[in-house]
């Protein structure tokens, strides 16, 4: 019997509602070649959900995620609505709650994409971020007082847990066993000398258990440097929630554009659901145009397929857009003329003719 998968989609807003479909079609491509099929749910959550019901999703939302065996995002937020809610609401909500501990973004040059480093080539741009979903700086946890008068004060508190710290720890080691053995630990401990300090010494006592993978620690002011200057030092990154949001969108950058980057937001353990999303936001500026670049939401398919056990059909998506772009099949923001759902077919044609 062929193996079925429930997929909850959540095209969110703005481009959203033109990558995921096109992500989509790229998973039913695959999904027929290698025989397996996906029971789509599809759900309209995010800030025009807002605006309709005065909520980003139902109070019984979460439960109902459960009961899938992934979910496939686009992105959420809209101008006209409260920016402070997207995240809050629906995407923090969502890899808390079902805790998608491990944020994986890999970061990787493209055959035919210049990159804005110039003297950098497939070899050099070749690594993953491994970013803390759950705690650090992202926490929401604060207060604001008193916010229009003289008197006022505004908190945030950042949380590092040993167990956090812990999980996120094993996970990237173990993912740099299995590529080039090097882990580089990117934070900020010389100046956030408690929660950071907490994190490295936690860090430290677990790379103990791995001797066989190269462990060492980098600030992040010398590693957003680094990424520019020399990105070939970096395997695999372990960081924190907000140094991991910041230096992703830089990785999408040295890519070439931040509309191919693609990520997972794990729960290892396979208790909850986990979530495919790309690195960027519902871009309002380009939306409704077919002119977004897709390949960071295909590429969130071939992570959340290598998640579920299709490793085959995840290659051949990666083979697929690697085909697209060498064949300089490119949308406008990598100075292109092909639309999205002219890239999404590319990709789906590459695969077709893979030997
Ligand atoms: P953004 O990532 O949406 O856009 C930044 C810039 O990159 C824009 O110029 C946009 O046109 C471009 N861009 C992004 N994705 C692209 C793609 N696939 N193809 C071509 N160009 C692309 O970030 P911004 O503008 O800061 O936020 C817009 C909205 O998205 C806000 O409401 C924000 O809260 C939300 N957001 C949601 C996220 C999520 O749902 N996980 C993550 C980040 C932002
Ligand atoms: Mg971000």
């Amino acid at each position: 019997m062929s193996k079925n998968y429930k997929i909850a989609v959540v095209n969110g807003d703005g481009i959203g509602e033109e990558i995921v479909p096109a992500g989509i079609s790229v998973i039913e491509a695959v999904a027929k070649k290698y025989g397996f099929t996906i029971s789509k749910e599809n759900f309209s959550w995010g800030a025009g959900h807002y605006l309709k019901h005065g909520e980003f999703m139902p109070e019984n939302g979460i439960e109902t995620l459960k009961s899938f065996d992934a979910i496939y995002f686009g992105a959420v937020g809209l101008p006209e609505v409260d920016d402070t809610l997207p995240a809050k609401d629906y995407t923090f909500k969502v890899r808390t709650d079902l805790e998608q501990y491990v944020n994986y973004r890999p970061v990787k040059l493209f055959a035919g994409i210049e990159s804005p480093l110039r003297d950098k080539t497939e070899n050099d741009i070749d690594f993953v971020i491994i970013r803390e979903n759950n705690e650090g700086e992202f926490v929401q946890n604060g207060k604001i007082l008193y916010p229009d008068t003289p008197n006022g004060v505004a908190v945030d508190t950042s949380m590092v847990t040993r167990l956090g710290v812990e999980r996120i720890a094993h996970y990237a080691f173990k993912l740099a066993r299995k590529r080039r053995k090097k882990l580089t630990n990117v934070t900020k401990s010389n100046t956030l000398i408690y929660s950071l300090g907490f994190w490295d010494h936690v860090m430290e006592e677990v790379s103990k258990e791995y001797p066989d993978v190269a462990y060492s620690k980098m600030y992040v002011d010398n590693a957003s440097a680094s990424f520019v200057l020399r990105p070939e030092v970096f395997d695999v990154i372990v960081t924190t929630n907000m140094i991991g949001d910041i230096l992703s969108d830089l990785g999408g950058a040295i890519m070439g554009s931040l509309g191919l980057g693609g990520s997972g937001n794990i729960n290892p353990e396979n208790n909850y659901p986990s979530m495919f999303e790309p690195i960027h936001g519902s871009a309002p500026d380009i939306a409704g145009q077919n002119i977004a670049n897709p390949i960071g939401q295909i590429w969130s398919a071939a992570i959340m397929l290598e998640h579920l056990g299709e490793i085959e059909a995840a290659n051949d998506i990666m083979k697929g857009i690697n085909a697209t772009t060498a064949k300089g099949d490119l949308t406008k923001d990598l100075k292109g003329s092909a639309t999205t759902t002219e890239i999404a077919q590319s990709v789906i044609d590459s695969i077709l003719t893979l030997e």
